[in-house]
């Protein structure tokens, strides 16, 4: 009887997916999710909707920007001279969270690449972004939507509060799943180079491809970046993030936040957010960004966390917290 009073109602995805890949058609901005995190999107091969982007993230120039595809015939326009290596890790790993950076086409614009003769290409798996791309017949261009230098979104909400102003529009898909960014792989050095770890690991990539080295750590005035998202100072949220060896010395300080990865006995004066109780680093990459935005709006005097171990996904976040505290 309640059923029949209260239809659920008919979701108009399809529609709405119809629409913003419209808008991604005409040059709009449009920001979606994706398992690692949101994207702002736009049409890769579109100079004015590419440098759009720049603009409402107010990101810089040198900094090269991810082109996202829904199908691997898109390949053709973007690169040229593909690696058989390519091949075999988009066998492996697409759609999913692994970006490739591999010889440019002369048809993607500067602007996307940054000047360089590379271009980074990602497909990713979750649905609404694949039916998005696809729907709207392009390759897009997509930066993590949220103001550059701070902390990436994994909800529509987080990107409705940084840029809802400065888009077009934003599909909302839920929480992202694997919370933090892709793994960028360059096939362009001398040895297969890791130059931001993510899920997919050094472990998973090396018996593909035989050798892999992991990008060196940058300084913050390093101009030369081989990959400027490797920035020293990232990810970073407005209250200081500091690492530290034990964070239950903080539990008496009521204006700390603390960012916990297992469960903990004692009990903290000051908020305290649990990435994850089990120290399970999945759930920890998941919940990460969610975790470090919750703290940063609580008007704290900073906030403290402790790396995770050195393996799997726990390489990645520990990335993303030295990043996120840098600056501190
Ligand atoms: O998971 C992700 O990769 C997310 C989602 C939206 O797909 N995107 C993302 O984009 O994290 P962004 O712009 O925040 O980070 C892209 C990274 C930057 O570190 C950039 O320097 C690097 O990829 N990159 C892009 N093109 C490159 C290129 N041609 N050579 C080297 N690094 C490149
Ligand atoms: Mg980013």
């Amino acid at each position: 009887q309640y059923i029949e009073s209260y239809p659920i109602p008919s979701i108009q995805l399809p529609k709405l997916i119809k629409e913003q890949a419209a808008l991604l058609a005409q040059g709009k901005l449009v920001a979606f999710p994706t398992e690692t995190v949101y994207g702002l999107g736009a049409d890769a091969l579109n100079e004015e909707a590419v440098k759009s982007i720049f603009a409402a993230k107010q990101r810089p120039f040198f900094d090269p920007l991810i082109v996202h595809i829904a199908k691997l015939e898109q390949l053709e326009g973007l690169v040229v001279d593909l690696d058989p290596r390519a091949r075999l890790l988009m066998d492996h790993f697409w759609p999913g969270p692994l970006t490739l950076v591999l010889k440019k086409h002369p048809s993607v614009p500067a602007i996307v690449t940054a000047n360089s003769q590379t271009v980074a290409i990602r497909m990713p798996s979750n649905p609404l972004a694949l039916n998005l791309i696809q729907a709207s017949g392009k390759a897009i261009a997509a930066p993590s939507a949220n103001r550059f230098g701070y902390t990436s979104p994994t909800t529509a909400t987080h990107v409705k509060e940084q840029l809802g102003e400065r888009i077009d529009a934003i599909l909302d898909g839920g929480a992202c799943t694997v919370g933090i960014e892709s793994t960028v792989l360059s096939l362009c050095t001398e040895i297969p180079t890791i130059l931001r770890p993510g899920k997919i690991g050094i472990e998973e990539l090396k018996p593909l491809l035989g050798e892999v080295i992991v990008t060196k750590q940058v300084g913050p005035t390093d101009t030369h970046l081989e990959s400027p998202g490797l920035l020293e100072s990232h990810y970073a949220p407005t209250t200081p993030l500091y690492l530290v060896d034990d964070v239950t010395l903080y539990k008496d300080q009521s204006d700390v936040g603390v960012l916990l990865f297992e469960k903990q006995k004692v009990p903290f004066k000051g908020p305290v957010v649990y990435v994850s109780e089990t120290e399970n680093a999945e759930e920890a990459a998941s919940r990460l960004y969610w975790a470090i935005r919750h703290l940063d709006t609580m008007h704290l005097r900073c906030m403290v966390g402790s790396l995770l171990p050195e393996v799997g996904i726990g390489v990645a976040i520990n990335n993303r917290l030295r990043k996120a505290s840098a600056k501190h």
